[in-house]
């Protein structure tokens, strides 16, 4: 049997790599001298796409008639033009629920960070302020007796809300539409959850439908006491309009695991006080990672061995 052809245009983790290197016929793109000249040459033969990342529309798509499938590394897949791919019949896949505890955890860590300026603290005990100054001083922030409003409750919003009441939180949240069987008071608008809440955390999906869904208008409905965490997309947060909240005192403090455009930093969120800032590591453990890659693997031996994929996403039908 001739072996199925994938391609890789960009690095994955090792245990991706591995197991589809004993399956398929795998292209690294990210190791060509010429990868127009590769893409020329494999393009007709590319049957797979393992993806980390990286635009893939129509132009994309065009570059491999023969595609069937795109495996995509991450829950999120905003990259990946859906519309364009049921246009030209290719599958694409996403690695949900494995990765839903990881960033839940990640997610409470980023609030706690936040609200108490714990990076902070430990950056004062590693200068030597604890002995040359004294105690970091008090918080104004307390995480006790907060309403968290949560934009995006599914998958990843459900397993944060769960550990959010553990907490104590009084939690909302704001979705397209109403959730049967959740109890939490629910909000038709974002700005109407913020208004309702001093701590909104951001999970839900980036792309077109949410780009600068938060904006000056909602941080200001969160108020001055306001603590924003962003753990779904950068996009969903215009970081302009969240600059210029935090340096006005319209909000209180941001802990961000996301950005706009990766792994670039606005240089003005980098020295604003109150602001945690993680190299967007919600799911970055060895276990979570490897749960993910395995997935990707799953779908692509799946898709070329019955035809069907384990964890199409949503758009697929
Ligand atoms: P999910 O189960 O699909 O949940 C997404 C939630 O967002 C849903 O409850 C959905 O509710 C809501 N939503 C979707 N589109 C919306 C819109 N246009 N307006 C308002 N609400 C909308 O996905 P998940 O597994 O929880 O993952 C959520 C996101 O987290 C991913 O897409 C990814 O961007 C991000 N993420 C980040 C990291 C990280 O490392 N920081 C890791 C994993 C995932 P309705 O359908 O009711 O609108
Ligand atoms: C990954 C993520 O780090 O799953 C997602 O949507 O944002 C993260 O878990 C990312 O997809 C890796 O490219």
């Amino acid at each position: 049997m001739t072996p199925v052809d994938i391609l890789m245009p960009r690095p994955m983790p090792p245990l991706v790599l591995e197991k589809l290197e004993a399956e398929f016929t795998v292209h690294k793109l990210f190791e060509a001298e010429n990868p127009d000249g590769m893409l020329a040459e494999i393009g007709p033969k590319i049957r797979g796409v393992a993806a980390m990342g990286g635009k893939m529309d129509k132009a994309f798509l065009d570059k491999f008639p023969n595609v069937e499938i795109i495996s995509s590394f991450g829950v999120g897949y905003d990259h990946v033009n859906t519309g364009d791919c049921l246009a030209a019949n290719v599958m694409v896949t996403h690695t949900p629920d494995v990765l839903s505890d990881e960033v839940a955890d990640t997610a409470l860590g980023l609030l706690l960070m936040t609200v108490r300026e714990l990076g902070q603290a430990e950056t004062w005990l590693r200068e030597g302020k604890w002995v040359s100054e004294g105690a970091y001083p008090l918080t104004r922030a307390t995480l006790q007796g907060r309403t968290l409003g949560i934009f995006g409750l599914g998958r990843i919003g459900k397993a944060i809300a769960k550990r959010a009441e553990a907490f104590g939180l009084t939690i909302h949240y704001h979705g397209r539409s109403r959730q049967d069987g959740v109890a939490y008071p629910f909000h038709a608008t974002l700005k109407d959850m913020a208004a309702a809440c001093d701590t909104l955390m951001v999970v839900a999906p980036g792309g077109a439908a949410t780009k600068h869904a938060v904006n000056a208008e909602v941080l200001d409905a969160l108020g001055p006491e306001g603590i924003l965490i962003n753990i779904g997309r950068g996009t969903v947060v215009d970081e302009q309009a969240l600059i210029a909240a935090l340096e006005k005192g319209t909000i209180h403090g941001a802990g961000l695991d996301v950005f706009e455009d990766e792994p670039n930093v606005p240089e003005k969120l980098m020295q604003l006080p109150r602001v945690t800032l993680l190299p967007h590591v919600g799911s970055a453990s060895q276990a979570t990672r490897n749960a993910m890659g395995q997935l990707v693997v799953d779908n692509l031996k799946s898709w070329f061995d019955t035809g069907n994929a384990v964890t199409p996403v949503p758009e697929m039908g």
